[in-house]
This record gives structure tokens, sequence and C-alpha cells, in this order.
């Protein structure tokens, strides 16, 4: 029997308990989730808000709705963001776990040779712990941002200097991590079907088999992944990864899982089989590195990936490459589940939908209770979101006020289609981009009831602050040009996250 590692609380056992694996993991998770409960009570309290009466029934975040099916939801980190509250305030409300972007890679953590670094990486690992999520190690062993040191090795040199980089990290971080990319990338797109060229594949044809050797032996603990891109659907690349996993398989060699990077533009049509294939040879598999090209079908094909995953036993959990596209290795393809401001873009929505069976009951607002009337105060000017002159007509300006908590400045947050429509206590009707604009500067007015798309926020609590961005438009309530004065026109912009977009709750009734 292999001993135990304990970190903090946790401890962890190695491969041969599995089930207690998992069940401390399992474990984890949730102490992450009660604690970022935790974490908005103590906000409302502070804030002066009351809190809601009605629990979430489908989850409200990607975590949480993966955690229900038995799955993990992960994004990838960049040490160098950790300093951005935007960002972390994202990862942390929905993100079950977390894989480094760049900074478990060799050239990382391995600079000189025998010299090593783990500095950033166990910056990225520590917030993951701290905020209750899982760590996938990404990656032992890559012909790509290898250390120059080894770019210029070859033959028994080399692969001795891999496999002692491979214990040296996985040494590291045993206990710590629940996976580990082994070997990344390692067949070739032109000509597919074969191992692609490089100097570690120079070392003999048993590299990997090698590397996964040393792995296991480092830490048995984790699940040993082997790791590829353009093997999302049923071709002759996948094929090859197929022939290596069914033979490693057969022969002993310990390997666990198999990553599907699933960088995507469009999305093949066998996707699901292939992940179950795969699963079928005995390994879990995980999309690892999922990001999706901006276009008309960005939001279905996250979606798509999100149930072929769900519906393959094996498929244990998803990343996505980053939080924002403002994060995003693919610059300008926006491919990512946030906007640049770090609101939900329709893929987020489309992958939670996914994640809850159907489609998503509205997420619970931090502290709003659904059946109050709540004052809304602008962050920059102070003054209330009012129905100008206290009309009651369809089209009636809406603007910001001193507060005087009269019923035109009242409003309650409904649930509708996913998001929230807010009502006015004087009028009955509710707020609503004129004429359907999604124009930057597109008035705000209130209109009759209709459950239409241009009637519905995307509420998200930042700080004790909310944000309300339209369904239809994709921008965010704001008061004109951050105006301070009475009877400044309330608008929509492109969500920036400033002053004059954020709202505060004032519960009156
Ligand atoms: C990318 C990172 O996102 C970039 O920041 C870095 O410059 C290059 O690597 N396949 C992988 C990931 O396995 O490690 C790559 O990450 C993207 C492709």
């Amino acid at each position: 029997m292999l001993a135990l590692t304990s970190i903090g609380t946790t401890t962890y056992r190695p491969h041969e308990e599995l089930n207690s694996t998992m069940a401390a993991t399992i474990t984890r998770r949730r102490r992450g989730r009660a604690a970022a409960a935790l974490t908005a009570l103590t906000l409302a309290v502070t804030t002066g808000i009351a809190l809601g009466a009605t629990a979430a029934q489908a989850a409200s975040t990607l975590g949480a709705a993966a955690e229900a099916q038995g799955r993990y939801f992960g994004a990838a980190v960049a040490a160098s963001r950790l300093s951005d509250p935007v960002y972390t305030g994202i990862l942390d409300r929905e993100f079950s776990s977390v894989t480094a972007e760049n900074e478990m890679k060799w050239d990382a953590t391995e600079p000189s040779q025998g010299q090593f670094s783990y500095t950033r990486g166990d910056q990225i690992l520590d917030h993951a712990v701290a905020n209750g999520m899982d760590v996938r190690g990404h990656a032992l062993l890559w012909h790509s941002q290898e250390p120059a040191w080894a770019q210029t090795m070859e033959g028994p040199a080399l692969r001795q200097a891999m496999l002692n980089h491979v214990t040296q990290v996985a040494t590291h971080y045993r206990g710590k991590v629940y996976a580990w990319d082994v070997v990344n990338e390692a067949f070739s797109d032109w000509p597919e079907g074969v191992r692609r060229d490089s100097n570690l594949q120079r070392t003999g044809n048993d590299w990997i088999e090698a590397a996964f050797r040393a792995a296991r032996a480092a830490d048995p603990g984790a699940k040993l992944c082997y790791n590829d891109y353009g093997t999302d659907g049923i071709g002759a690349k996948s094929n090859a990864v197929y022939a290596m996993v069914k033979d490693f398989k057969s022969r002993g060699v310990p390997i666990d899982c198999v990553g599907f990077q699933s960088h995507l533009t469009t999305l093949p049509s066998d996707y699901q089989a292939n992940l179950q294939r795969f699963a079928d040879l005995g390994v879990d598999v995980q999309i690892t590195e999922l990001d999706v090209a901006a276009g008309p079908q960005q939001a279905a094909i996250f979606g798509s990936v999100t149930k072929a995953c769900l519906a393959v036993a094996r498929c244990t959990g998803i990343t996505v490459w980053g939080i924002r596209d403002s994060d995003s290795w693919r610059t300008g393809e926006d491919p990512l589940l946030f906007d640049d401001a770090g609101q939900p873009k329709a893929a987020y929505t489309a992958v939670l939908d996914a994640l809850n069976g159907g489609s998503t009951p509205p997420p619970t607002i931090p502290g709003v209770d659904p059946s109050a009337w709540y004052v809304l105060l602008n962050r920059q000017s102070g003054k209330a979101l009012d129905v100008y002159n206290r009309s009651t007509a369809d089209k009636a300006d809406v603007v910001q006020w001193t507060r005087n908590d009269g019923t035109q400045q009242q409003w309650r947050f409904e649930p509708s289609g996913g998001g929230y429509q807010l009502k006015s206590r004087l009028s009955g009707k509710v707020l609503d981009v004129l004429d359907w604009s999604t124009a930057n500067g597109g008035d705000v007015v209130q209109f009759e009831d209709r459950d239409g798309e241009n009637q519905q926020w995307t509420v998200t609590a930042n700080g004790g602050y909310l944000t309300l961005v339209n369904r239809y438009s994709g921008k965010a309530l704001e008061v004109q040009g951050g105006s301070t004065a009475d009877g400044a026109d309330v608008v929509q912009y492109d969500s920036w996250g400033g002053a004059n977009q954020q709202w505060q709750l004032v519960k009156v009734g």
C-alpha cells in the first residue's frame, strides 16, 4: 500500500483507491461552494440587501450545474491575471476546476536543466485550493514550449532529461493535481495517422509509454492523460491516437484518460461517437481546452459539446481555454463564454442550459428577493432609476432622478426567459429597449410586458452592485454619459464595467 498524501485538510489516496479519491474531491468542492454562498450572504448583509426567500432550483453556475451531473467545469488560468478582480470574480463564482494555461509547462517549470521553478504554477494551485477548485496538470511533455536547453538535445541524454522532468514535476505536484496531461500533441497533422516528428519522438517510439510509467511512479494518485487537438472527430489522426491507447491498455501501460482539446470552429458530426469509442477502451475522456470561434453557431456548438460530454458516462469534465474573450490565445476570434467586460455570452447560457438538462431558470441574484420592490441607485450618480413624470404610458422614458422612493422609482425582478424583467410598481410595465434597438445609446423605456427578449435582462452581481445586460442586444443598462443630473437619460451601451453601468439595490417594499 502506498502512503497517503495530504494537502490542507484533504487526504488524497493513491490510484488503487479511486473511489475514495473521488469522494474526497467531491467533498472538497462542496466545501468550496458553501464558502462562496457564505460570501454572498456576508455581502448581502453588509450592503443592507435582504436575502431572497427562494433558493436556486437548477444550478446557476457552470461549476455547480456540472457537479450536479457528476462532472467538473474548468477554465485555463493565467497566473498574471489573478490580480484582476473581474477575472477572479468570474473564476471563483463559475468554475470548479483549473488548468494552468502556461505555468506548469516544461519551459516554465525547468527553465535551466535541473533547476525547477514552481512559483507561478503554485500560485495557480494555491488560488484553486483556496477556492475549492480542483487542478488539472498541463503538460509534462510537449514538443512546443520546450525550454531552450532541451530543444538542442537529442538521443539518450534527452530521454534521460525528459524522464527526470516528468519525475520531478509530477513529484512536486503529487497529490495536488487530479490529472496530468503527461504527453501533449504527439501526433502529426501532415501526414495524419503517424507520430509527429520531434526531438522527443526521435529518442525512440517508446518515449510516450516511458513518460506515462515515470508519471505513475511519481504520482500514483493522478489520472494520467494523453491530450491532443484535431482528434475531436473520427479521422486518421484520432484513429492513430485510438490505436495507441488500445495498445497501451492491452500492454498495461498506465493510461487513464484522453483529452480532446476541442479548439473548434465547426463541430465534427461524430464528436460524441468519437468520445464514446475512446471511453469504450476503458479510459476517461475529458474536453480539455474548449473554445469556439465566434459566429452564428458559437452558442449552439458550445451547447452541443456540453451535451455530448454529458451523454458519455466516462466524460468526466469540460475545461474552457480561458475566461473572457480578451483572455483567449485565439486573438480576434472571441471564442469564450464571457465577453471582454466579463458578461456571460449566449454561449454561456447554452452551456449552462445543457448542464441543467434543458432550459435554465434565471439564476438567483445573490441577495435579491423576487417578490420585493427595489430602488436601483446608479453607482456613478447615486440617483434612482425612475419612470419620467410618473407616466403609466407605453414608451414613457426611463431616466435617473434623485431618490424619493416614489412608486415610479420602485422595481421588481421577475424571472422571464432565463433572465429577468424589471416591473415598475407604478405602471405595471417593464423596462424595455425601445424598438428592439441593438445600437449604443438605444433608448430604454417602459412598455407593456410581452416577455420580449428586449425586455429581459441578465443580471450579474459584483461587489454589491448589479450589472443588467439586455438579452436581445447584449448591451448594458447605463446612465448616458455618466451624467449626475436629474432627468439624465437611461440607455443601453456596450458593457464595459463603468460605474454608470452599476446599480445598487435598496429594498423599499
Ligand atoms: C497556449 C496558451 O494558451 C498560450 O498562452 C501560449 O502562448 C501557447 O500555448 N494546445 C495546448 C495549450 O495544449 O497548451 C496551448 O496553450 C494551446 C494549444
